[in-house]
């Protein structure tokens, strides 16, 4: 039914219905949902570094138990997105050869370091706070198989922004130097979560066409604002201050007035000149090639079974 598959899938996408991976699909449709859901993975996996560093430093058995099943969801959150990725054609193998030699992205947070114990807590307030405000609306992107994985995805998600929020909390009641600790954790985290939604709707390349595809439900900046006025309430509740000597609710708007990020760094760190860019991919190049000889092995088995 080539004919009138154009028709089939504005019609699918119009009713809010998913887009299968056996449907008629326009190709910039395809490689866009590639480049998202590739560069969604990307993030998960790289994600696991900068908290990978406090397993073997947790304070307790608890958060240390805490630390090591959040990290082991980010991995899983991966794999879920690479499977999804795959169901537009392309194979695991060769995204990962597009990170790894720069021509694809991850998420630009992760190229900051995690300094301190309160870090974890702010990347799980924060961070994970963030992903959720961004994932909750993908779980209903006209792709069906991205979509799927979201709704798993957010489920552990929300559990990653808890026990970020609970150690923050923990920290904040607690002595003056940790209560200090938490503080300088938030004060470091704060901008770069902002960043993280993207660059400001006018200086979005993607946003127009994805947004009429029903990839992205809300825009970058509707997403930050909604992230804002989440975290206020939350940060009272905490005990400790967001870092934007500006940030005050705004009645006509019903939303707060806040400071925005520093999208010229946002840019440099897309580009690579964040703080922890270069380690971040020596370390996934290094875990790629100490990989090989499993990858080879699964390999030689398979032909062997298909022999
Ligand atoms: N970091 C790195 N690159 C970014 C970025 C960021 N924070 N924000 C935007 N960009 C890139 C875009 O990828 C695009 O470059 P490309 O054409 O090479 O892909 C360019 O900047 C222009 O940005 P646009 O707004 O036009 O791009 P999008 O429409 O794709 O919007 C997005 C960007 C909102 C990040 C969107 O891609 C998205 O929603 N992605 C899925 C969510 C995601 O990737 N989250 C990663 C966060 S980490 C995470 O979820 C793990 C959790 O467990 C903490």
């Amino acid at each position: 039914h080539q004919t009138e598959a154009p028709d089939h899938f504005d019609a699918i996408v119009a009713a809010d219905q998913k887009v299968e991976p056996r449907d008629w699909m326009p190709e910039a449709y395809r490689k866009t949902l590639i480049r998202q859901i590739a560069q969604h993975a990307h993030s998960e996996i790289i994600g696991m570094q900068p908290e990978g560093n406090w397993i073997s430093r947790a304070p307790t058995l608890k958060r240390k138990a805490i630390l090591l099943a959040k990290v082991q969801d980010e991995a899983g959150h991966g794999l879920y997105l690479y499977a999804a990725a795959e169901t537009l054609g392309v194979d695991r193998e060769e995204l990962v050869e597009m990170l790894v030699d720069g021509r694809q992205k991850y998420s630009s947070i992760f190229n900051y370091p995690t300094l301190t114990w309160a870090d974890i807590g702010a990347i799980g307030w924060l961070v994970d706070g963030a992903a959720i405000v961004n994932q909750v609306p993908l779980c209903r992107c006209s792709y069906g198989p991205y979509a799927r994985a979201m709704i798993r995805i957010c489920k552990e998600e929300s559990f990653h922004q808890r026990q970020g929020y609970e150690i923050l909390h923990t920290l904040s009641h607690g002595t003056p130097e940790q209560k200090a600790m938490a503080q300088d954790a938030v004060d470091r985290w704060w901008y770069p979560s902002l960043a993280m939604f993207g660059p400001p709707d006018g200086d979005s390349t993607h946003s127009e066409r994805s947004m009429a595809w029903k990839i992205k439900r809300f825009s970058n900046d509707e997403l930050r604002q909604r992230f804002v006025d989440m975290c206020v309430q939350q940060a009272g509740v905490l005990g400790l201050r967001l870092p934007d000597p500006d940030l005050r609710w705004n009645e006509e708007r019903r939303a707060h007035d806040y400071t925005q990020p520093d999208y010229d760094e946002l840019m440099r760190v897309i580009k690579g000149e964040g703080p922890c860019n270069r380690q971040r991919m020596a370390h996934r190049r290094r875990a790629h090639e100490d990989g090989a000889w499993v990858r080879e092995a699964a390999r030689a088995y398979a032909e062997k079974q298909h022999a």
